[in-house]
């Protein structure tokens, strides 16, 4: 059994192979000048595939690579078009649905990290979501912070952020003024002179970190930070939250980037 890396997820495969004890699969890609993708996956009938989804591109990397080995798990660190796994108008295709399909016709098992939702993991027949929020938790323990969920969906990641953290926690929550005016505030916690951390299982487009942030300076925070899983920083997302006096954004691998401070290697070769 080999670890058979995706481009979109080469320092992750690598750190699960060393953590595991297992040995890197040699495997190659190419580009044909119209674009199509090409892999060759040298001596391999059985293997666990490791690749996070954020384009097109790397759905069909994995897709390749699952019909060149015999037998195959998947490991997808970042399930991309999670987000859509309704139709929320007639019409629309469920699009975690059609991705479930591609990943399942042939792998024996998938393994992500943090998926968007219940709704998208029920599209799911052999799907195991592992939770990164305890790894993010370990890594601010024992610091005087409040973490802080920028919204009532996030509490329960939060929350066991904060027992890993050994810190406070609350969450953001909405009350509504009056027709035009909504009102976000932390539900019970002072965050006055207090270093915050607003922890979130996705950076997208930085929008929610962005009108938390504003909200707990407002309420005259010392500072804020921003921690995720899944640092896509979509649309400029990192220079907007920068701006809005975000000190630091601390992310784990399940996106390769340069704010990526925290593996999930572990949790995964423990898991595989
Ligand atoms: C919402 O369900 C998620 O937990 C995130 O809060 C959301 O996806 C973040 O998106 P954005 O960065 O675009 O505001």
């Amino acid at each position: 059994m080999k670890i058979i890396p995706c481009p979109s997820s080469p320092l992750l495969a690598r750190r699960i192979a060393e953590t595991a004890g297992l040995e890197m699969g040699n495997v190659t890609f190419k580009k044909f000048p119209d674009g199509e993708l090409y892999v060759r996956v040298e001596d391999l009938d059985e293997g666990i595939i490791v690749g996070s989804i954020r384009s097109n591109d790397d759905i069909i990397a994995i897709a390749l690579l699952l019909d060149a080995v015999e037998r195959a798990k998947v490991v997808v660190p970042y399930m991309g078009y999670a987000r859509q796994d309704r139709a929320f108008n007639e019409g629309e295709a469920v699009s975690i649905r059609a991705v479930a399909e591609i990943l399942e016709r042939k792998a024996e098992e998938v393994i992500t990290v943090n998926i968007h939702s219940k709704q998208a993991a029920s599209h799911f027949k052999k799907l195991r979501d592992l939770d990164a929020m305890p790894s993010i938790g370990e890594h601010f323990a024992d610091r005087e912070i409040i973490m802080i969920s920028p919204d009532k969906g996030s509490r329960e990641r939060v929350k066991i952020a904060a027992e890993h953290a050994n810190c406070d926690w609350d969450y953001m929550e909405k009350r509504r003024i009056d027709a035009t005016t909504v009102e976000i505030t932390p539900k019970s916690l002072d965050v006055e002179n207090r270093d915050v951390v607003i922890v979130d299982d996705i950076i997208s487009t930085g929008g929610t970190m962005v009108e938390a942030t504003k909200k707990l300076y407002e309420l005259g925070a010392r500072s804020v930070s921003a921690a995720c899983v899944h640092a896509v920083l979509a649309d400029y997302a990192a220079i907007k939250l920068f701006n809005s006096g975000i000190k630091d954004i601390l992310a784990t691998d399940t996106i390769e980037c340069a704010f990526s401070r925290i593996s999930v290697a572990e949790l995964i070769a423990d898991n595989i």
